[in-house]
């Protein structure tokens, strides 16, 4: 594998990217050069080999492993691949060992990843779920801060949370929340799809219990490719309710081991990758190590400053063009997102549309205008963005 031509605000490795600008990682990330060489010599190998390709596909999905837990700062144990942000939720809401009545606070305008699961969990183990919206610690933080507070008080079994917001891009004072969470004996669920990949995030350092994320957005790899983290503390108490044939300790052993080790009860594995119960994406995973590979060359800490002055120069043209940026105001609020209410009788799905037509790919969640640049962005980009913004401007009210 190759980090060669990972340059920030370059997209050499992208030569066949449609858009003339593409900031939609948020949504999902185009395939670079060395993520598709990567899966195609995974998908050549398994032509070849069949069966014969397992071993050296595994040897380096568990390479990932080590690697994303150097990555996010914890150890390898601690984490297991999920095909999804939403299979490591599952495994989690499902398993943790409830009593009736307990109570998880999940919060409103979250993306429902974060809160569908536990709203399932809440029916089956007789929970009950608290809200407060998720947007007060962005605006009203003072305000924020006696709600959440108000809730912990009350007792919460769990907080369930996102790094960063999806429409909004604000990133949660996390380890405050964690901090005030463990302090009034509830746990901490993170939801971190929006926010591994274009900002530096030390799980370790964050004492968050359990984390998620999938790997095709800010990450860069293909769809179908998660990670599950549960902190060493967590491993004991989580039920293994979404285990499989392949959670076992050496669950491979009556294939190849000799006969008479096909039994009934044998243990499932106390570390997190109990959750990778069946055969996984190998392909994926092939391909995400090396985005991965990409995103550790250039480093997380340059990546979020280079994506922060790509948001600099835009913002402010926004802004006189009377969109109203929802970027927060502190720099530990800001994260790859920079998302703006369209001005007055505008519609952001309008405006996205025209901005692709004139070969820009943004977003348009809840109503936001969304921007969401990663490494391979110029910021020669920003003068076309804002032409096709005028343009998509005019359009919209040219058709009145
Ligand atoms: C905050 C957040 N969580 C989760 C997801 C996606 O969940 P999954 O990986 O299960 O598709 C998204 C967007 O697609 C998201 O913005």
């Amino acid at each position: 594998m190759t980090n060669a031509g990972a340059e920030l605000g370059s997209r050499a490795l992208f030569p066949t990217l449609s858009a003339r600008v593409y900031a939609n990682h948020a949504a999902i990330s185009p395939l670079s050069q060395p993520v598709v060489a990567r899966m195609h010599e995974a998908i050549a190998d398994y032509a070849a080999e069949g069966l014969g390709a397992i071993t050296p596909w595994v040897r380096d999905r568990e390479l990932l492993r080590c690697e994303l837990a150097e990555f996010f700062g914890v150890s390898a144990n601690t984490l297991g691949f999920v095909q999804n942000t939403s299979s490591g939720v599952r495994a989690v809401a499902l398993g943790v060992p409830w009593k009736t009545g307990d109570r998880v606070l999940v919060f409103d305008g979250e993306f429902p990843a974060n809160v569908t699961p536990w709203e399932r969990a809440a029916e089956l183990y007789k929970l009950e779920i608290l809200s407060m919206p998720i947007d007060r610690f962005r605006v009203d933080p003072g305000r924020a801060w006696i709600e959440f507070q108000r809730h912990l008080d009350r007792g919460v079994r769990l907080v369930a949370v996102s790094v960063v917001e999806f429409q909004t891009g604000f990133r949660v004072p996390l380890s405050e929340i964690t901090r005030r969470s463990h302090l009034a004996g509830a746990e901490v669920f993170a939801d971190a799809i929006q926010a591994a990949g274009a900002i530096p995030l030390n799980i370790g350092k964050l004492d968050v219990d359990y984390l998620c994320g999938g790997g095709r957005k800010w990450m860069m790899g293909a769809e179908g490719g998660g990670y599950l983290y549960v902190h060493d503390r967590c491993i004991a108490d989580l039920r293994p309710v979404v285990a499989g044939w392949l959670s076992h300790e050496n669950p491979l052993d009556f294939l190849g081991a000799g006969p008479g080790l096909l039994r009934r009860g044998r243990p499932i594995r106390p570390s997190t990758d109990f959750v990778e119960g069946g055969a996984l994406n190998v392909i994926g995973y092939a391909g995400l190590r090396a985005a991965l590979g990409l995103i550790r060359a250039i480093g997380t800490r340059r990546i979020f400053d280079h994506i922060q002055a790509w948001h600099d120069l835009l913002e402010p043209e926004m802004i006189e063009r009377g969109f109203v940026s929802m970027r927060s105001e502190r720099a530990e609020g800001r994260s790859g997102i920079l998302s703006f209410a369209p001005p007055a009788g505008h519609r952001a799905a309008d405006l996205t549309a025209g901005l692709l037509g004139a070969g820009v790919s943004a977003g348009n969640p809840e109503g936001l205008l969304r921007f969401a640049p990663h490494w391979p962005n110029s910021l020669n980009e920003i003068s076309g963005v804002v032409a096709a913004v005028d343009g998509a401007l005019s359009d919209a009210e040219s058709r009145g």
